[in-house]
């Protein structure tokens, strides 16, 4: 049976890589699209008065060239006269980014909740309440914010962006107070992820469908229909650059490895609004360097804030201390790390060594001295969740010999 106890984390793996492929993918055409299409939207313009284009109800259109052949997209301001035979739609890209998300979550953090949702020292719960509070945060998330849009703040287009924004940051620092801040990152995206696709599916396509079902039946369409699907349109649109950071997050423990991981997250989520906010208006026409200004200051004041601080020196312990003290790290590495990075992990649920890294010998020990010590003393990110309670001593102790040993390297 003991196949199974590998084979199973194994094929979870693959599993993993070919649900994150498809995850990717979609998510690149959802976004693509969606970038293309407000570019399209600000770039247009109107044609000339009494034209036949104005004649026809066009509202905007432009001239683009692209692999080998010219474009002429045109708008109308409410529909065309006649409905068109065949007429395009775009929602599967983002349905389907949200199943693979979901499923991603599922395979990656709730199957392994205990090493990738609990951070005991950040709150002491059980896998069950960890998968609880993940699900809870996409379900609240996206009532909450529905509930926003239908109210009178949704008329002042600011105020309920900043009413929305700090929404955000309140789940942020909540979770980052329950969760890992790995996971707590995670479902912050996956949070406002859901928000864009809900809007996609409860809005926007209801929205068309009753504008096409209006046209079939030979009516105008009732315009607010339009302009409720854009109101939720414009939202998806700011929520962009920020959800794309906190789908990359996990490969950066120094943003969420922190005292205060929700206000790394907060910065670097309004510099991404605002990155955003800059290209919106250039689109239009309108150059406004203050935007990405403000973008990269809060990017560099993060970094800055949350730079490491240099280690004190040690002095260089005499040679015989100094071959003491790699044995006294050796055993510590191998028991508290090597039970998952080596290239036959004893840890439940760990098939094969966490992004490659095995540190099972001394050669390997020595090779990823700086990163282990980024990751156990400096970030105490690992051992992940802390799963093999490392304690603060061990720390103290394989630190001191990583100092010297980094030290010497020099
Ligand atoms: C329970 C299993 C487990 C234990 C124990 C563990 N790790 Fe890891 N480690 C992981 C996982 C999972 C990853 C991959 C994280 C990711 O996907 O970003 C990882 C990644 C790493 C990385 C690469 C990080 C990067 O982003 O480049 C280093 C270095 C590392 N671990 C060091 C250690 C050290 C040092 C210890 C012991 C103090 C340790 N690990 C204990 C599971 C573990």
């Amino acid at each position: 049976m003991e196949v199974f106890t590998y084979l199973i984390p194994y094929g979870l793996e693959w599993l993993n890589l070919i649900v994150r492929w498809l995850h990717v993918i979609t998510g690149i055409a959802w976004i693509g699209a969606s970038f293309y299409f407000v570019w399209l939207d600000n770039s247009i313009r109107p044609p000339a008065p009494g034209s036949d284009l104005a004649k026809k109800g066009v509202s905007g259109e432009l001239w683009a060239v692209h692999g080998g052949g010219f474009y002429n997209p045109q708008k109308y301001l409410v529909a065309p006269a006649e409905l068109p035979k065949e007429l395009h739609w775009f929602k599967w890209e983002a349905y389907t980014t949200w199943l693979s998300g979901i499923a991603l979550l599922t395979i990656a953090y709730y199957f392994n909740a205990q090493a990738m949702m609990i951070d005991k020292s950040v709150a002491d719960i059980s896998s069950g309440q960890a998968i609880a509070i993940g699900i809870a945060t996409l379900v609240i998330g996206w009532i909450v914010y529905d509930l926003l849009c239908r109210s009178p703040l949704a008329k002042h287009e600011l105020w309920f962006g900043v009413t929305v924004f700090a929404l955000i940051v309140a789940a942020a620092y909540v979770l980052t107070h329950l969760l890992s801040g790995r996971a707590a990152y995670i479902h912050v995206g996956a949070m406002i992820g859901t928000i864009m696709v809900a809007n996609v599916l409860m809005l926007i396509i209801p929205g068309q469908r009753k504008m096409v079902e209006a046209m079939a039946a030979g009516k105008l369409p009732d315009p607010r229909h339009g302009q409720k699907a854009k109101q939720r349109s414009v939202h998806n649109n700011y929520f962009t650059l920020p959800v794309l950071f906190i789908m990359i997050s996990n490969h950066y423990a120094m943003t969420y490895r922190n005292d205060h991981a929700w206000l790394v997250l907060a910065m670097i989520m309004a510099a991404g609004v605002f990155i955003r906010h800059f290209f919106n208006l250039r689109h239009k026409g309108r150059v406004e360097w203050r935007y990405p200004v403000i973008g990269v200051a809060l990017l560099i004041a993060v970094a800055v804030a949350i730079a490491p601080k240099a280690p004190a020196p040690v002095a260089a312990a005499p040679v015989s201390d100094a071959a003491a003290q790699f044995v006294s790290a050796q055993a510590i590495i191998m028991q508290r790390c090597a039970t998952c990075h080596s290239a036959h992990p004893t840890q439940p649920g760990f098939a094969t060594a966490p992004s490659g890294i095995m540190l099972d010998s001394e050669p390997l020990i020595r090779q990823h001295a700086a990163q282990i010590y980024k990751q156990a003393i400096e970030l105490k990110a690992m051992p992940i969740g802390n799963l093999t309670n490392m304690t603060e001593a061990e720390r103290t102790q394989l630190g001191a010999w990583l100092q010297q040993t980094l030290q010497g390297a020099k």
